[in-house]
């Protein structure tokens, strides 16, 4: 499969990689890494003298050439990528999403993003939730990934490649670098995008456990990245990260 210039089956390293929010603090960190891993990086941002700020910067703390690391207006991120990390405040999704969603649909979207409080209203309108609910049960709620999905499905009338990764992570443990030993949930919506994913965590944080977790659970996951993550950042050693899925008798 191909999608944009990412070919599956390839070793993942020629591929240029966007931060959309990438002069944040997540965003820059991640860029960082990317960027020091040897991939062709662009911080985005709504402002573009940030972005260039943001983008010296790391080239100057990374010792990289600065060819190598490119800031640029979020649109223009976007379009010069194939693969978009999205670290953004939940808030401001929807704003981006309506301003990326031509430019985003045919490349592979990573979402970073944690809501800081459960989401009412979410991105997603009544039909859209009912379909969703219908799969899923009554009362469910969609991760961000889900809304991610569905939102840009709607806006586009086509098949989005999404996937999710880095959520418990604070922007000061991925400074650990090859370092980093740290448990990363990821999930996705196919085995295609999840070894693009895989492959290029593999790359950047070598030391790291990649867990995958099952769609049922992306919701409820995502309700505990944030506890996960301050834990992790007290020195809280998490052993063991395991999901898997089992039919309920009920
Ligand atoms: N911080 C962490 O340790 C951490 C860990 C895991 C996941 N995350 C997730 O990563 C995302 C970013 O977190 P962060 O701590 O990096 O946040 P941040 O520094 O506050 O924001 C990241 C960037 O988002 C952009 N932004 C802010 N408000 C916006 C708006 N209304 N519209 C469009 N863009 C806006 C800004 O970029 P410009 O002003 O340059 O456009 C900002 O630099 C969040 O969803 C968070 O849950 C963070």
């Amino acid at each position: 499969m191909k999608y944009g210039n990412i070919m599956s089956s390839t070793v993942i390293k020629d591929i240029k990689i966007a931060v959309i929010g990438g002069a944040g603090l997540e965003g820059r960190a991640i860029a960082s890494e990317l960027a020091a891993s040897g991939y062709e990086v662009y911080i985005g941002s709504r402002n573009l003298f940030r972005a260039q700020e943001a983008a010296q910067k790391i080239a100057k703390t990374r010792g990289l050439n600065e060819e190598r690391v490119i800031g640029a207006t979020n649109v223009e991120a976007a379009k010069a990528a194939d693969l978009v990390f999205l670290t953004i405040p939940y808030e401001a999704l929807k704003d981006t999403l309506d301003q990326l969603a031509q430019h985003l649909i045919d490349k592979h979207i990573v979402d970073v993003i944690v809501p800081y409080k459960l989401r009412s209203p979410m991105l997603l309108n009544t039909r859209q939730l009912d379909r969703y609910r219908s799969h899923f049960g009554p009362g469910k709620s969609p991760s961000v990934t889900e809304e991610i999905y569905l939102y840009l499905q709607e806006a586009t009338q086509r098949r989005p490649h999404i996937t999710a990764a880095l959520k418990t992570l604070s922007y000061k443990t991925l400074a650990l670098s090859k370092n980093m030993k740290e448990p990363i949930l990821t999930w996705g919506y196919n085995s295609e995008d999840m070894q693009i994913l895989l492959s290029i965590l593999r790359q950047v944080f070598p030391n790291a456990e990649l867990v995958e977790v099952p769609q049922m659970y992306w919701r409820s996951v995502e309700g505990v990245c944030e506890l996960i993550r301050f834990l992790t950042l007290q020195g809280v050693k998490i052993e063991a990260l395991n999901f898997s899925y089992s039919q309920s008798k009920q």
